[in-house]
Order: structure tokens, then C-alpha cells, then sequence
């Protein structure tokens, strides 16, 4: 059943390695460039960020984790408390298992109880049109993510395999709700190519969810009674800094980069790639043990994304946003033969 699935999901991620092997996000080809000389009084840097006309403290998404199984509740009301305390974006898990067993709709409904100002992320599947409106009214969402995972779908034993007439399904749910829609993948990245379709659809904001973090392969892969098509498949995708330049260069939606994203120097990087935003979702999990260990993990978060935009010289989310880096590697590699010129980056 689809609440069990869940709860082995939460426990998977929580108790085993299920993070990329032999790939890396490509942050480590990315280098802002050291300003020793950074003219700016640290504790002014100013974090906050508009999403939507929303004003948020920091850049910092919490991204889709759960809800749908009794013990998610809990775990969805810590993460409430803490990016409301915080002033950060939301995302909850899918809310199919809610909509279908509406005994389950308080998993969900307890982020808006405990957050009742934060910027909330609803989450369903792209052929899951019918379930839209429902989804947008339980959570009291001001953002629906539709999620694209055909990784995950691929390997998960009972696996939903037919993925035709998607993109007909986000342009219809993009027209039906009235709120932004946005598109995420769950950590095999997005491309340029997509990118482009999705916002053809209708879809205005994209978070990429690049490899290099968790790996939903590896997660099946311990739900599966054969490995090999796990483990075949466990660092499949598009490392999280390349889709972050594929999609903001192909798209002026605004973006969020993640998957992988494990520190305020990777979102610095992410953010001087042409990012909006960033977003986490295993670290957040791992830390929901209670509301001070989230509230400290965000502060230590910001104040490593605050350190590196000292480093740089920049005062404000848009001053690093035209940052200099340097892009090296196969990062830059794959970039070059993508027909990207990196060298845009490095003198701005
Ligand atoms: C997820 N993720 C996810 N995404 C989604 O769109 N709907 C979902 O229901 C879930 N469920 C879920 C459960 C758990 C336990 C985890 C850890 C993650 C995927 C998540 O939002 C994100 O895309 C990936 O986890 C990659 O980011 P990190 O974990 O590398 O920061």
C-alpha cells in the first residue's frame, strides 16, 4: 500500500547510505573567486529573497519530503515549526496517499496549523490532474510542484512505467489551478530541452533536483528483491550545477537549484550559476529529531551562505547573482559540448 511504501522510504533514507556513489553534484569544478579586499560590513549581507511577492529570511527551500503515513506527521510538523521560525519555503511529500485516504489528510494539514505564514509547496505526480484542486485545498498551498521521477519509477517494483501524455497533464493542471505551478524532478536533474517544454506548458518555476544527493535508485534498491537494476542506475542523471546552468540559461523562469546541496558555499555557488533559489531535502530529514536541531541546522546553513558572500564581496542575494566563478572540468566540459560558453561566468 502506498502509506507503507512511504514510511519504508523515511526509514531507507534515514538509516542507510542512499546518496550518489562515484558522481558529484559538479560543485566542486565551480570556484567563486576570493575578493581579499571585500569592501563590506559582514553583518549587513542580506539574505532575504521575494518568491511570488513573498519576502523569505534566506534562499533556502526545504523540498519535498513526506506525509501519507502516520509517522510523517510528526516529522511534517517539526519542519513547519522550524521554516516557520525561520521564514523559509516548504515543500511537503506527494499527497496522493492523503487524497485517497482522507483519514491521512492530517499529515499534510498540519504544516499550515504550524506554519501560517510560510510559503507552502503542494506536491502531486504529472498524470495525477484530477488530484490538483485537493491537493492545493488540504495543504492551503501557494505553490504546486509536480514531481517527475521516471528513475524512481523505473526501479521501484511496482513502478508506474507508461509515461506518455505528461506534458498534456502539466499544461492542463498549469491552466486548472490558481496558483504557480512549479516543476521538480526528485535528483536525476532537468535539461535545457525540458526546461523549455515545462515552461511551454505553462509551468513558472522550475527546481531542478540534479544528481549528486540522494539517489532514488539507491533508495529502491533497498526496497527491491533483485539489486542489479538498482544498483545499474544509482548515479544515473544530470549533476545539480550543470542542470542549474542548463535550465537558467535555457529558461527566464525563476530556478531552484538541489539535489546534493549541502552547504551555504554550494548555495552560494548555485546562486552565482543563475539559481534563485536552493533547496535541501535528506539533510532536513536527518535533522528533524527536533525543532532546535532543525532552527540550528538552518542558521549554520545561512551563515556559511553568509561567509561566502563576505568572501566575495556581495551584499545582497542579486550582488551575488553576478558573481565571478570560474567552471572548470567536467563540468565545463559537458558545458562546452552542450554549446554553453562558460566563460560568461568567470568576468561579469
Ligand atoms: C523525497 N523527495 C520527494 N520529492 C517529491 O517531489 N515528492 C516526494 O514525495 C518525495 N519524497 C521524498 C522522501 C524522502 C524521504 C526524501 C529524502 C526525498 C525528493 C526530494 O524532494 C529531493 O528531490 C531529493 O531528495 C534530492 O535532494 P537531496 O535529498 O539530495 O537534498
Amino acid at each position: 500500500m502506498i502509506s507503507d511504501r512511504k514510511l519504508e522510504h523515511l526509514l531507507i533514507c534515514k538509516n542507510y547510505d542512499v546518496e550518489f556513489k562515484n558522481k558529484k553534484t559538479g560543485f566542486e569544478d565551480v570556484e567563486l573567486i576570493h575578493k581579499a579586499l571585500p569592501e563590506i560590513d559582514k553583518n549587513d549581507i542580506d539574505l532575504s529573497t521575494s518568491v511570488f511577492g513573498k519576502k523569505l529570511d534566506s534562499p533556502l527551500f526545504i523540498t519535498a519530503i513526506t506525509g501519507g503515513h502516520p509517522s510523517a506527521k510528526a516529522i511534517n510538523k517539526q519542519l513547519a515549526i522550524a521554516a516557520e521560525s525561520k521564514n523559509i519555503a516548504l515543500g511537503v511529500g506527494s499527497q496522493r496517499a492523503a487524497i485517497e485516504h482522507p483519514e491521512l489528510a492530517d499529515t499534510y494539514t498540519v504544516v499550515r496549523k504550524n506554519a501560517p505564514d510560510c510559503l507552502l509547496v503542494g506536491n502531486i505526480g504529472a498524470p495525477q490532474l484530477e488530484l490538483a484542486d485537493k491537493a492545493v485545498e488540504i495543504l492551503d498551498a501557494d505553490i504546486l510542484a509536480i514531481h517527475l521521477n521516471p528513475l524512481q519509477e523505473s526501479i521501484q517494483p511496482e513502478g508506474d512505467l507508461d509515461a506518455r501524455g505528461f506534458l498534456d497533464s502539466i499544461n492542463q493542471i498549469t491552466k486548472r489551478v490558481d496558483i504557480p505551478v512549479m516543476a521538480k524532478e526528485t535528483g536525476c536533474g532537468i535539461s535545457a530541452e525540458v526546461a523549455k517544454q515545462l515552461v511551454g506548458a505553462g509551468v513558472s518555476y522550475i527546481d531542478i533536483e540534479g544528481a549528486g544527493g540522494t539517489s532514488w535508485a539507491a533508495v529502491e534498491t533497498y526496497r527491491a528483491e533483485d539489486r542489479y537494476l538498482g544498483e545499474t542506475f544509482w548515479d544515473w542523471g544530470i549533476p545539480t550545477a550543470i542542470s542549474t546552468v542548463e535550465v537558467t540559461d535555457a529558461v527566464d523562469v525563476p530556478v531552484v537549484s538541489s539535489g546534493g546541496i549541502r552547504s551555504g558555499l554550494e548555495a552560494a555557488k548555485a546562486i552565482a550559476l543563475g539559481a534563485d533559489s536552493v533547496g535541501m531535502a535528506l539533510p532536513f530529514l536527518k535533522h528533524s529529531v527536533s525543532e532546535e536541531q532543525l532552527t540550528t541546522f538552518i542558521d549554520r546553513f545561512n551563515d556559511s551562505l553568509r561567509i561566502a558572500m563576505f568572501l566575495v564581496g556581495a551584499n545582497n542575494i542579486e550582488e551575488l547573482k553576478n558573481s565571478n566563478l570560474v567552471i572548470s572540468g567536467k563540468t565545463r566540459e559537458w558545458l562546452n559540448e552542450r554549446g554553453i560558453n562558460t566563460k560568461k561566468y568567470s568576468r561579469r
